[in-house]
């Protein structure tokens, strides 16, 4: 029996993460998350009080990192991390906090971390990459140059440059993963895929940025958090693994499909404006990850794993409802 402590256990892929971790595997968990908005202790409900505790607190607080780390044993526990300021559209509104958390909050972790000499998981994105032509034959790699775009992912290629730097300074025992885009349960309603689905299901039109055309490389969140869990246990240290399910689809594709499952005209949404500096196209090449661990993915129907969003969605209005006027009304500020 190990402990691992989460952060940012209480957003959106951390808290799939502390579901499947409790359901697929023997270890406890421990929550470290600042409930910022993207925070929801309802996402959270229902867990084993025996095996699961939550902790409200900011990872850049190196007083409360070192206290919960004081309780973890080298030998056998870890610390994953997931808490970050996650959203492009904002981090072009507001960077600061994405620096304050991303890079700061990381570094505060690993620092804790070496000095225990614990076992480290960073969880980044492909977003570090920068994107690709829509008709180039390449896929990001382990080996592509970083070339990150915007605040968001030039702060998360800075934690994992750090990452990196702690390895091989200090000896910190980590590993990077940098997974594509994510759907499923638990998803804040500014995403892409929660906000199109909640316009639908209150009558309101998607809305797509630009031209449609940029592709994103979607994942179900069950599968990036089933990779993690392959990662502590089999990847090797200092080593960055790249999580993708071949789920490459155009924005506009996607819409249409939401439409179509909701019962509604393929054509029923409007163009907006588009995000500044919007990153093309990304797409993952994971030979590295099944090769070393063995991982497959479990959801390859896309358009399976979205019905069953959609069903989450609709089911769960008492979890998105709060969220959404606020969510909304930010998105018309910036006429978007
Ligand atoms: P999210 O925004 O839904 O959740 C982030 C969580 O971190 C929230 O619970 C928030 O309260 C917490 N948090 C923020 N600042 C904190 C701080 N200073 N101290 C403690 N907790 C803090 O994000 P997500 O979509 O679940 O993403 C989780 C991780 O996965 C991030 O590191 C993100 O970069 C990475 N990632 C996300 C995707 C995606 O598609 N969403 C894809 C690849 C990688
Ligand atoms: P998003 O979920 O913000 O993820 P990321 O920017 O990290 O890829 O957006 C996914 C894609 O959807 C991206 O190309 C921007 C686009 N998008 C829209 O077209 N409309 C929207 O309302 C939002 C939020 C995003």
């Amino acid at each position: 029996m190990s402990t691992l402590l989460v952060t940012g256990g209480a957003g959106f892929i951390g808290a799939n993460f502390v579901r499947h971790a409790l359901e697929h595997t023997d270890h406890d968990v421990i929550v470290l998350d600042k409930l910022t908005y993207a925070g929801n202790l309802a996402s959270l409900e229902g867990l084993p009080a025996d095996r699961f505790r939550f902790v409200r607190g900011d990872i850049a607080d190196a007083a409360v990192v070192g206290e919960l780390v004081a309780e973890l044993a080298p030998a056998t526990d870890a610390i994953v991390h997931f808490a970050a300021e996650s959203h492009n559209d904002n981090s072009l509104e507001g960077p600061r906090a994405f620096l304050d958390t991303n890079v700061v909050g990381t570094f505060t972790l690993i620092e804790a971390a070496r000095q225990r000499d614990l076992r480290f998981h960073h969880i980044s994105t492909d977003e570090v990459y920068g994107d690709l032509e829509l008709d180039d034959p390449a896929k990001f790699t382990e080996l592509t140059a970083y070339r990150p775009s915007s605040p968001y992912s030039s702060t998360k290629a800075a934690s994992d440059l750090l990452v990196a730097a702690w390895v091989r300074s200090f000896g910190l025992r980590a590993t990077i993963s940098g997974c594509s885009n994510n759907y499923g349960p638990y998803q804040h309603v500014e995403k892409f895929i929660p906000r199109q689905i909640t316009n639908v299901l209150r009558g309101q039109r998607p809305k797509l940025y630009g031209t449609g055309r940029n592709v994103r490389d979607w994942i179900h969140v069950d599968d990036h958090n089933s990779a993690v869990l392959a990662i502590l246990d089999h990847g090797r240290i200092g080593e960055t693994y790249l999580i993708g399910a071949n789920g490459e689809r155009d924005n506009l594709d996607v819409v249409e499909t939401i439409l179509e499952l909701l019962g509604q005209p393929r054509d029923a949404y409007d163009l907006v404006s588009d995000r500044p500096g919007h990153d093309l196209r990304y797409a993952i090449d994971a030979t590295k990850l099944h090769a070393e661990t063995g991982w497959t993915p479990r959801y390859t129907d896309f358009r399976d794993g979205l019905a069953r969003t959609i069903e989450w969605y609709r089911a769960n209005e008492a979890w998105w409802a709060p969220q959404k006027d606020a969510t909304e009304a930010r998105y018309a500020e910036i006429g978007r």
